[in-house]
């Protein structure tokens, strides 16, 4: 039985951290809506521990999300973070209420009780991140403060041996201590024993699939990103020639990606076939200029090609996808807005009937890459920046043309290729260049050009979530563009886009 640490998700931002750092520890960790506990269930779960996230409500809200505390409490160790913290001492009898100032940003920690093993190794004046406009009050009678900080009383309490709140935030990485706070909870408390690695994923992994698909044959769908290739080693460790790869090429691939791509995959061994779909893209999509109705297009596009692809396999009874966790936490729905509908192809496997086999859904990306490099895969397949579904179609405004779709594989080629070569291409999240539909007077030589504008963007971000633009060094970026203007026909300027996300979004479209 898998030993793990379960976070109950109350819908804070920070909840996919408290996840990774647990797992940085080298211990499993699952998160899941605060109301799916599997009460009763524990022991036969594996669950070690419970930690109760963040939350953008206030604990006294009166649709406030709340849990059954006493079914979990002096069973297994539970550790409440900032609203989880709340959620406990208001459940007891204690007070929360709004903080007469809201406390955000760093502080520091005074009064620590040493004796208390949720903070063994950790000093007074170390910092930690506050992220709350409520506080405590007031705690439950049997209830003992073990820290405070500059600005906040009851920073930390435990209620007997098995409970203990945080009101900082020991997940962000501007808590220094917040490390070996987890460490003292999940090793100290729980005692878990940290053997959760790559090399013990993919060991356990092969060994599940094989065992789940049997003879069976599987079909995986290749983006040419690192979740499907990953998935598609993995798989192919596990059965071999029985899976069979397609990687449909839409048209609006960077350049020369399709050919380099499935150059590599054939070099991994994977049994793949290459599908050049791009008349069926570019002609569906002539006259579009809408990004929705754009991305609608090419999603439909995609299940029908990979359909009619999939169906000359025979006897196939399995679907792959490189799905990961992020792409699995509910939670991101407990608050759920669709601002972009996100190309993918989850209408295919009721459409086809398939079984879904989805190897990476509780892994982070970071783990992703780490199994991937644990496969020997190639570095420059696991570090490749993340890449839209739709291609360079949602980075072209307005209608897509071939034509256009050429400009920009140069202008894009240019910059990441620039990137690489100054070895900023690891610095940064992800990068690419847009074709705006805006034409502009230039002159080249003694002529008059009136041609198109390019944007850049490059973003640092740890999540997609939320994104800055990268602070690329000026000579460089004088470098691109003077490149692209002097290469590429058709374009005569160029931007660099310094918005973050929110309020922009990383794509244009
Ligand atoms: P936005 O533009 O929403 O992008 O800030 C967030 C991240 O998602 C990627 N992205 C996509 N990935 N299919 C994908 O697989 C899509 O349709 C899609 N649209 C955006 C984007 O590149 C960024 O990494």
């Amino acid at each position: 039985m898998q030993e793990k640490i379960v976070i109950l998700d109350f819908g804070s931002q920070t909840t996919q951290l408290i996840g990774r750092r647990i797992r940085e520890l080298g211990i499993y960790s699952e998160i899941i809506p605060y109301h799916k506990y599997p009460y009763g269930h524990e022991a036969d779960e594996g669950i070690i521990g419970v930690i109760l996230s963040g939350s953008p409500l206030s604990v006294y809200d009166p649709k406030a999300f709340t849990i059954d505390l006493e079914a979990i409490k002096g069973r297994l160790p539970v550790l409440g973070i900032c609203y989880g913290a709340q959620l406990m001492a208001r459940t007891y009898g204690g007070n929360v209420e709004p903080a007469p100032s809201r406390e955000y940003g760093r502080a520091r920690l005074c009064d620590i009780d040493t004796s208390c093993p949720l903070f063994e190794g950790i000093a007074n004046g170390e910092q930690v991140w506050m992220s709350h406009g409520d506080t405590i009050t007031l705690l439950p009678e049997s209830f003992s403060r073990i820290a405070s900080t500059d600005s906040v009383a009851l920073a930390a309490f435990s209620a007997g041996d098995k409970m203990w709140g945080v009101q900082f935030h020991p997940e962000v990485y501007h808590s220094e201590c917040g490390m070996q706070l987890l460490r003292n909870f999940a090793v100290g408390i729980c005692g878990a024993s940290c053997s959760w690695s790559p090399e013990s994923f993919i060991e356990s992994t092969v060994a599940e699939l094989r065992a789940m698909l049997g003879n069976d044959k599987v079909v995986l769908g290749l983006s040419g990103g690192v979740d499907s290739s990953v998935a598609a080693v993995l798989l192919n460790k596990a059965i071999g020639d029985r899976l069979t790869c397609i990687f449909v090429d839409h048209g609006m691939l960077r350049y020369h990606e399709f050919e380099d791509v499935l150059n590599d995959y054939r070099c991994l061994g994977l049994n793949v076939r290459g599908i050049d779909a791009s008349d069926r893209f570019f002609a569906d999509l002539a006259g579009v200029t809408e990004p929705e109705k754009k991305r609608k297009i090419i999603g439909a596009d995609f299940i029908k090609v990979f359909d009619e692809e999939a169906a000359k396999i025979k006897d196939v009874r399995w679907l792959a996808q490189g799905t990961i966790y992020p792409d699995c936490i509910e939670s991101l729905s407990i608050t759920g807005m669709v601002i972009k509908s996100h190309h993918n192809v989850g209408g295919l496997p009721e459409r086809m009937k398939l079984k879904l086999c989805e190897p990476l859904r509780l892994l982070f990306k970071d783990e992703v890459r780490a199994v991937g490099r644990s496969l020997g895969m190639p570095q420059h397949l696991i570090d490749r920046h993340p890449f839209p579904g739709p291609g360079l179609a949602v980075r072209i405004l307005g209608e897509v043309t071939r034509e256009k779709v050429n400009v920009l594989q140069q202008a894009d080629h240019i910059f990441i290729s620039g990137l690489r070569k100054h070895g900023l291409y690891n610095k940064v999240w992800q990068a690419g260049a847009i074709l705006l539909p805006v034409q502009s007077v230039g002159v080249m030589g003694d002529e008059r050009t009136y041609e198109n504008a390019v944007a850049l963007r490059a973003v640092t971000s740890t999540d997609a979530m939320t994104a800055d633009w990268a602070h690329l060094p000026y000579e460089f970026l004088a470098g691109v563009s003077n490149d692209i203007i002097n290469k590429v026909r058709g374009v005569n300027r160029v931007c660099y886009d310094i918005s973050s996300k929110p309020p922009a979004t990383i794509e244009w479209e």
